[in-house]
């Protein structure tokens, strides 16, 4: 990032503060806000693979967008090592939990094609081996840029550091199938600044990352969204009465939660084509809340910014929680100030009595949201489980003012586009 001034002179916003108080209202189960139960005889997408967050490709504005008929989806992916005697437990049978949670460590974008919104073909890896300067690909998005089929894929790029990058290539379709072709030159584009936004020096459990470009529909700029902590040495931050909200008597007690820092970062681009960005301060923070707010997103309705976010229960701090799922905030301009979706943030949480079976939540501006399977208990008592690594079955939610609804499901990675370019 190149060191000029900001664009907007002095910041322009205050962020909207996740408050604890907002964070109480939180209730696990209000089946407004709860998955439906995802059944253990789900169908998995490849015996080869797993593939978590999915990254459906759109245009700048937002919307699903299929080429020459064809849906395309980006996934995290990696091998599955049935075979791999590294994945062997001692009675010499398949640690497919062991397999799947290291999973993060080898994870690479492949796509799928389909006609149909779901029955996902596996295309293939999106950047050969050695063109992504870091051993993990980590998640973005992927942008349809014109009809001449030019796709930029924003990502990270993780270990050594997390750097925000993009990569631009091309999207071909045949009648039999797609494939993708370029992606060749990644184009690093900014890291986090330990100002507003911590780096891995400040904590070693930073976060940054998830880039997730639009155009606002407002003012016509190019933006990104993208996941981060407030910058500051980790145990530093203050939980004062900002962070706390108003709290019945009782509830004043933050315990350890100035650990947890999570907020959604905004960076605006100086250039039309996103190779030069300028980061803002944040647009949200969750200080003494939670410490992910994982793959933040847009869906722009009624005039009004809806903003989403996936966290965990276990990146709540001390004394709030809530489930594994999507969250979101509203306001009427972009740069806020943000309220709580339904009180609380909480959209879409997975039941407690299947705490993990769905997470990466994506939600969609026709209201479809798609999340991956990660683990579903084949017992009654939660004991055993089975790996997911595949597509959850699609929800539907209603957005209604401050207010959202589960509507609807469908079936497993339904990602119907929104709309179709041909191709020249
Ligand atoms: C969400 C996530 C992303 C990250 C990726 C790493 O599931 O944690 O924030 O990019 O998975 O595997």
């Amino acid at each position: 990032m190149k060191n000029t001034p900001s664009k907007f002179g002095k910041t322009p916003h205050q962020p909207s503060l996740w408050t604890r108080a907002d964070a109480l209202k939180v209730r696990a189960d209000d089946p407004t806000t709860t998955q439906p139960l995802v059944s253990a005889n789900f169908p998995v997408l490849s015996d080869e693979v797993f593939i978590w967050d999915t990254m459906p490709l759109r245009d700048i504005d937002g919307s699903i967008t299929s080429v020459d008929g064809w849906s395309v989806i980006f996934t995290l992916t990696a091998d599955r090592h049935p075979n791999d005697p590294q994945y062997l437990d001692q009675n010499g049978n398949y640690d497919v939990i062991r397999d799947w949670n290291d999973r993060h460590g080898r994870a690479k974008m492949y796509y799928w094609f389909s006609r149909t919104g779901k029955d996902w073909k596996l295309g293939g890896r999106v950047m050969a081996e050695g063109v992504s300067p870091t051993v993990r690909e980590w998640a973005g998005t992927p942008i349809l840029l014109n009809e001449q089929g030019e796709v930029d894929l924003y990502y990270t790029a993780v270990t050594p550091g997390a750097t925000i990058v993009k990569v631009r290539g091309r999207v071909v379709t045949t009648e039999h199938g797609v494939s993708l072709v370029g992606f060749e030159k990644v184009k690093p584009l900014f890291e986090a600044d330990g100002k507003m936004y911590q780096t891995e020096a400040q904590n070693a459990f930073w976060g940054f990352r998830d880039p997730w470009p639009f155009r606002d529909p407002k003012d016509g700029k190019l933006y990104m969204l993208f996941e981060g902590n407030v910058a500051g040495e980790r145990g530093s931050h203050k939980v004062g009465n900002a962070e706390i909200g108003d709290v019945p008597p009782g509830y004043e007690e933050v315990g350890n939660s100035r650990f947890q820092t999570a907020c959604v970062g905004i960076a605006v681009a100086r250039d039309e084509d996103g190779d030069d960005w300028e980061m803002l301060p944040p647009l949200l923070t969750a200080v003494g809340v939670n410490d992910q707010t994982e793959r933040p997103h847009f869906v722009f309705q009624d005039g009004k910014y809806y903003l989403f976010t996936i966290s965990h229960t276990f990146t709540y701090a001390d004394g709030v929680t809530g489930p594994d799922g999507v969250y979101g905030f509203v306001a009427d301009s972009l740069f806020g100030p943000y309220v709580p979706l339904n009180g609380s943030g909480l959209v879409l949480g997975n039941p407690s009595s299947q705490p993990f079976q769905t997470y990466s939540h994506c939600v969609m501006p026709n209201g479809l949201v798609t999340s991956f399977i990660d683990s579903v208990p084949t017992d009654d008592t939660g004991t055993q489980i089975r790996i997911g690594g595949t597509e959850a079955p699609t929800v539907g939610i209603k957005i209604k003012g401050q207010q959202t609804f589960v509507v609807a499901e469908y079936d497993y990675g339904y990602i119907p586009p929104m709309l179709d370019v041909t191709l020249k």
